[in-house]
């Protein structure tokens, strides 16, 4: 039977080339997104989570088979940490009753390697407590200074979120459930969101200083939307909880022997 599945930030990048592929495998896609896609809403706000879900409803008569939380900002802002965080997990949330009635769901979330780089503990704090008053207040704080402590904006953004998938995927909401949930952490993949940062070749070998990519530098959006398609395929019956890196080599150069 052909599987239906959602796709947030499907108009550009990793979501667009996730979309893509699926599509052409005969997958049924729901893309969601600010602009050009099935269902149009902002993934910041209140009320546009709750269209999401009246949305996705009402396109796909209450079944919904995959679930893929793309869609994300990397800007030192405060709705960085609005969309990162709480709109992936409110995507993650408000559709897991549709995934309940599918045979075999499967939910699926584009955290970051940024993950792995300093964090404010603050910030990561808030966003793992569900406070996203407070979260907002204290990344208005580090948005004051863009060009230092504003980059934590995004990297706590993906550390919460890594941390909630890693939380979450064991317990009975999700495996409970029988719904895989895992996360994949890209290393600098070539999209609108990196095409200023990776603009000449001093600012991509100044990013690969952060970001190292031995095996074969930056990467494509297609590398990431391949994994995405398998990990929210009917194949993947057994992973939990799995923040998989799709990023050239900078996990395994940056944490090394620290993680098995
Ligand atoms: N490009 C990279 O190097 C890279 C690396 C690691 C992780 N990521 C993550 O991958 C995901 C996709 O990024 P991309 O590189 O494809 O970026 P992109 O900018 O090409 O696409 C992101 C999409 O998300 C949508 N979006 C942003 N805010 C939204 C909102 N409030 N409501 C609804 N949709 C919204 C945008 O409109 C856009 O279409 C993001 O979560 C990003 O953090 C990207």
């Amino acid at each position: 039977m052909t599987r239906t599945s959602v796709v947030t930030g499907s108009a550009s990048g990793i979501g667009k080339a996730t979309k893509e592929l699926l599509e052409s495998r005969g997958e049924r896609v729901i893309g969601v997104d600010l602009h050009d896609a099935d269902i149009e809403v902002d993934l910041t706000t209140a009320a546009g989570r709750v269209a999401l879900v009246e949305e996705v409803r009402r396109l796909s008569g209450g079944v919904v088979d995959a679930v893929y939380a793309v869609a994300g900002l990397a800007l030192p802002v405060p709705a960085t940490v609005a969309v990162n965080y709480f709109g992936a997990v409110a995507t993650l949330a408000g559709l897991r009753p549709f995934l309940l009635a599918s045979a075999a769901p499967r939910a699926v979330v584009v955290s970051s390697m940024a993950a792995l780089h300093p964090v404010d503990d603050e910030l990561v704090a808030l966003l793992t407590a569900g406070d996203e008053a407070a979260a907002i207040e204290r990344a208005e704080v580090l948005a004051k200074e863009p060009e230092t402590v504003g980059s934590l904006i995004y990297s706590s953004s993906k550390r919460a979120l890594s941390r909630w998938v890693r939380r979450e995927a064991p317990a009975a909401d999700w495996a409970g459930a029988s719904i895989p949930l895992n996360a994949v952490g890209p290393g600098i993949i070539v999209t609108p969101m990196t095409a200023e940062m990776i603009s000449t070749e001093e600012k991509t070998a100044a990013l690969l200083e952060l970001v190292p990519m031995p095996l074969n530098g930056v990467a494509q959006p297609g590398s990431v939307a391949g994994l995405l398609a398998w990990l929210g395929s009917a194949e993947n019956t057994h992973l939990c909880g799995q923040v998989i890196y799709v990023d050239g080599g900078s996990d395994a150069v940056i944490r090394g022997d620290s993680v098995w």
